[in-house]
């Protein structure tokens, strides 16, 4: 199943939001939301995605449709280290449970080769189970979990080695 991930225009913002309201409205199991006088969600990072050159917003496809999105940001670290991190990833319900997910995560990871830290609510355990699962068999088992201080919640720390070279052809005369 051909699955990509292209970067998402400002002028496709409208499309994103729509997703993102289905997103939010199922993590309002986990936290109190509402949405506002025109029925959205309000996601108060959107506009930073435009402008800020350490968010990366992506639209999710399977066969060319619409599959969900991905938005990643990269932090720094008292180091000086960039550490890419997932601020949100969306699969819609049609998709989910085929594999769909882990692949995109794997072509995401890829992308931003360096330091990961993805950090999951205690309470979405689907969301830690996949994340748990995907960064396993990504990293091979390493991968380091902590808690964060301040927040209920685990974050998987690991390395990703960027895409691999594709393998040499047999040598040509
Ligand atoms: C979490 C989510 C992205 C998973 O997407 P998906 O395409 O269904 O995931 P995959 O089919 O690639 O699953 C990969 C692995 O994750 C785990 N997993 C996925 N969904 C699971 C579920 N409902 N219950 C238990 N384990 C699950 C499994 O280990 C699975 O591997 P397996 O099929 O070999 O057992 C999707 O359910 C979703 O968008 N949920 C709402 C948003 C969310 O919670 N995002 C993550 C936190 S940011």
């Amino acid at each position: 199943m051909p699955l990509t991930i292209d970067r998402v225009d400002l002028k496709q913002r409208a499309v994103l939001q729509s997703l993102m309201n289905m997103y939010l409205h199922e993590m309002s199991a986990f936290n109190e939301m509402g949405v506002d006088d025109d029925g959205n969600f309000e996601y108060k990072h959107m506009s930073c995605y435009w402008v800020e050159p350490e968010r990366h917003p992506f639209f999710v496809r399977v066969k060319g449709k619409i599959a969900g999105f991905v938005l990643v940001r990269d932090i720094d670290s008292i180091s000086g280290d960039t550490i890419h991190s997932i601020a949100e990833f969306f699969i819609l319900n049609t998709y989910r449970r085929l594999g769909i997910g882990e692949e995109i995560a794997r072509i995401v990871l890829n992308r931003f080769p360096g330091k990961w830290q993805i950090a999951v609510q205690e309470e979405n355990r689907v969301g830690r189970l996949f994340w748990k699962r995907v960064i396993w068999r990504y990293t091979g088992g390493k991968s380091h979990e902590f808690r964060s201080g301040d927040w209920d919640g685990t974050v998987f720390e690991f390395r990703s080695p960027g895409a691999k070279p594709p393998e040499p052809g047999p040598l040509s005369e």
